[in-house]
């Protein structure tokens, strides 16, 4: 079932867990994290980069390819389409294109231009039933081109953004894109805590999934983070598997270069690492 993301994180944040934002590459991608959304009985929510759209030929064939997908493999559990780090541009042309939800990353502009441009994709977004992620303090590392300092959030101006009416808000609290740096000081709960104060009920979400410690997600969720996004770690064991297959030389022995054998192993990765993340997030039954 395609859905804005607004019911699924608003039960989200009320029953204290979170739903994981799985961002997909290709159809083997897509097909794995639907599959095994479905098998844990949880919702989820498909990241689609403004890169991985222009790779997968844009938006209206990923739009097209996830509903048909959701209809071919009867997938019932609640499934959020999802532009991630949006520019203004990227999301008009997602809402066009059928995504059910959209990130609009403003962080960059001075606050008061992203508080003007997020109101008016709020707007748009309401009358078409669709969820909307807004962005203050921008996040740490690059994330397919979207290169990021990693501030922390000033508190005042989340709330000044979640007073727009935003589905879900993103936070800088130290987090980074990528593998985290050997010397990272870890995520700052006391600003996490002073948003969740002045934002209330709104859902908060946390990028740079990859490698942040176990405890440290618990501690996130139980300080109103409803949503959290994880792209480099499915690339990382995507990878590992496959290369695995290469040096064993399974792609040169019967039929294993068929294409369908040679990602088999990196997609059945990516299952893994899914079911994982749902697992520690607490968002499995919740469908
Ligand atoms: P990672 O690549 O660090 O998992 O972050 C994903 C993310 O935040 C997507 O927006």
């Amino acid at each position: 079932m395609l859905v804005s993301a607004k019911d699924m994180l608003n039960k989200a944040k009320a029953g204290k867990y979170a739903v994981g934002q799985f961002n997909i590459n290709n159809l083997e991608w897509t097909k794995a994290v639907l599959l095994t959304a479905e098998e844990m009985k949880s919702p989820v929510i498909l990241g689609v980069s403004e890169g991985a759209g222009k790779y997968m030929c844009g938006y209206k064939t990923v739009a097209a390819m996830v509903k048909n997908m959701i209809e071919e493999l009867n997938i019932t559990v609640p499934v959020a389409l999802h532009l991630d780090h949006g520019s203004y541009e990227g999301a008009m042309k997602c809402i066009e294109a059928g995504f059910s939800s959209i990130m609009f990353d403003g962080s960059h502009y001075p606050i008061d231009e992203n508080i003007a441009k997020t109101q008016e994709l709020v707007k748009l977004c309401n009358e078409k039933g669709l969820s909307l992620e807004a962005e203050v303090g921008s996040i740490g590392g690059e994330e397919d081109g979207v290169i990021g300092t990693g501030e922390v959030a000033d508190p005042k101006e989340c709330k000044a953004i979640a007073d727009l009416g935003v589905t879900m808000l993103a936070a800088g609290i130290g987090n980074i894109h990528g593998k985290y740096p050997e010397n990272w000081q870890g995520l700052s709960f006391e600003t996490l805590d002073a948003i969740q104060q002045l934002t209330g009920d709104v859902p908060l979400v946390l990028h740079g999934g990859t490698g942040i410690p176990e405890e440290m997600i618990k501690k996130a969720i139980s300080l109103g983070v409803a949503k959290i996004n994880v792209n480099t770690e499915c690339q990382l064991t995507f990878a590992a598997a496959t290369r695995k297959y290469i040096e064993e030389g399974k792609d040169l022995t019967g039929k294993g270069f068929d294409p369908r054998k040679l990602l088999a192993p990196g997609t059945d990765a990516i299952k893994a690492t899914v079911k994982e993340k749902m697992e520690l997030f607490g968002s499995v039954g919740k469908a």
